[in-house]
């Protein structure tokens, strides 16, 4: 029997009352959280393997396993992708979902540092995927929410194409909630298909849960 996937339980009706102010605090300060240094190393390893590539670079944000990383490469042939997850568990297990291609690298690093790493080196992203984050849907944990942390300011100074999942309808929302706040527009639509993209698009959708997603063109700042 599979195992389904508990759906969302939250104590929060509608977007947050703080969202406003959390976000706008992040948006004009800047982190002075000290860099990891196994995130430095991580982010050198991905630097050497990067060399002086000038082409497209895309990001597969908490990719966990990076079954999403390969399948983005494989229709990404002149690009080079980087797939993040803090997870030694989920990215040692990527050799099952390998691909026939070398455009890509799957790298365990805390994604709060290595976006801020890119930005101190002033990288840009052609397009950037965050498929199903941690939603921490109780209302407390506002701040853990990417869109939320001093993480949102980086993202955004990355650009390209961002995309962002999940099996939360008001995480989707308040993504786009807070893109607007950094006047930036976007689309909020459900996912559609049959081909799930990551383990965790499958395992709702098998569960009878949908999904949702919000796309923006991120300038290049
Ligand atoms: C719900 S899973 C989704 C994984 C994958 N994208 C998928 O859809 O199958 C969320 C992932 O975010 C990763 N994650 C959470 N916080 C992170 C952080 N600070 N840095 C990097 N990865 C993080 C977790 O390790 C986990 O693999």
């Amino acid at each position: 029997m599979k195992n389904l996937a508990r759906s969302i339980t939250t104590n929060q009706v509608g977007i947050h009352q703080n969202l406003e102010k959390v976000v706008l605090r992040h948006l004009n300060s800047e982190s002075q959280k000290p860099l990891s240094e196994h995130t430095k190393e991580a982010y050198q390893a991905a630097m050497e393997w990067l060399g002086d590539w000038q082409g497209d670079l895309i990001l597969d944000s908490c990719c966990g396993v990076g079954e999403s990383t390969a399948n983005i490469a494989l229709a990404h042939p002149n690009a080079k992708v980087i797939g993040v997850d803090k997870s030694a568990m989920r990215t040692e297990k990527h050799h099952v979902y390998s691909a026939q291609t070398n455009n890509y690298l799957i790298i365990r690093a805390d994604l709060q540092d290595f976006l801020r790493l890119l930005v101190l080196e002033g990288k840009r992203l052609h397009k950037h995927y965050l498929l199903y984050p941690n939603p921490y849907p109780k209302s407390a944990h506002l701040q853990r929410r990417w869109y939320a942390s001093s993480t949102f300011a980086d993202i955004v100074k990355l650009g390209g194409d961002f995309e962002v999942r999940s099996n939360w309808k008001l995480y989707i929302e308040e993504f786009a909630a807070a893109l607007n706040i950094a006047n930036i527009q976007s689309t909020v639509t459900q996912v559609q298909g049959n081909t799930p993209m990551t383990p965790f698009e499958r395992k709702y959708w098998e569960s009878g849960q949908d999904s949702w997603k919000v796309t923006a063109t991120l300038s290049k700042a």
